[in-house]
């Protein structure tokens, strides 16, 4: 149930029953030379429309650019500054309380955003908690990729070679969203190196080819509806129980 393709009349009603709300949120910026640069957000946004779908939740539209600086030194990569993306976070959630929605639950693809998103979160509970009330949102991030039925599957699929950035599990996942885009190209090395992460310099510097410890070559379109499967899983289960929270 996108947000998008409803009344007024629609959300006022949806509103009578639930007043929890999916809010999609990305990044767009490189992964590698095999995966595509909308992985994030396409990921992210699929994981929250399955579950408006299967479970009639309602979801947000999908805040498609993330904090990103670090990947800028690869071409087509955007990124928002952590000041910009606290600020979208702030409106977007001030927004939907306006209407009444009391639980949000950001549906992230991205680790660059976690710590705007609490930041964010923290800011808008402070607001209320200075002026001595209560406040009536619950904001919880949800990283599609990080729960139980994922981590299995990621280490039956492909232990070791996993990684951590532009992953074959997210890669996997957008050529079974997009076959059409599938990419076919040699990674040298297989498996990318590890490091830390400071500014777009320094990044490529480390990570020429803009992987970091995995090996998306391994990724089929055919792994990636398994991917698919379990993150919706995974995050409807935390969906539930947040809802359950006052
Ligand atoms: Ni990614």
């Amino acid at each position: 149930m996108r947000l998008q393709l409803q009344t007024w009349c629609e959300v006022e009603q949806y509103l009578e029953q639930s007043t929890g709300i999916l809010i999609p949120i990305g990044s767009t910026e490189q992964h590698g030379p095999n995966g595509l640069i909308g992985t994030d957000a396409l990921t992210a946004e699929k994981v929250a429309q399955t579950i408006g779908e299967e479970q009639g939740v309602l979801v947000a539209p999908t805040i498609n650019v993330g904090m990103a600086q670090h990947h800028m030194a690869f071409a087509g990569s955007m990124t928002l500054r952590p000041s910009t993306l606290l600020a979208v976070i702030g409106d977007t959630v001030s927004s939907l309380v306006t209407h009444g929605f009391t639980h949000m639950m950001f549906i992230n693809g991205h680790g660059g955003n976690v710590a705007t998103l609490d930041s964010a979160y923290s800011e808008i509970y402070a607001k209320y908690s200075f002026a001595s009330q209560e406040c009536p949102v619950n904001c919880k991030t949800v990283n599609w990729y990080t729960g139980r039925r994922i981590g299995e599957l990621s280490r039956k699929l492909y232990g070791s070679a996993e990684g951590h950035h532009a992953t074959p599990s997210e890669v996997a996942f957008t050529y079974f969203l997009h076959p059409d885009h599938n990419k076919n190209v040699t990674l040298s090395p297989e498996q990318a190196p590890y490091g830390t992460i400071r500014d777009a310099a320094n990044y490529r510097e480390q990570f020429p080819d803009g992987r970091i410890g995995s090996n998306p070559g391994l990724a089929t379109a055919e792994d990636g509806e398994k991917v698919w499967r379990a993150a919706v899983d995974d995050v409807y289960e935390k969906y539930e129980s947040f809802l359950s929270e006052a």
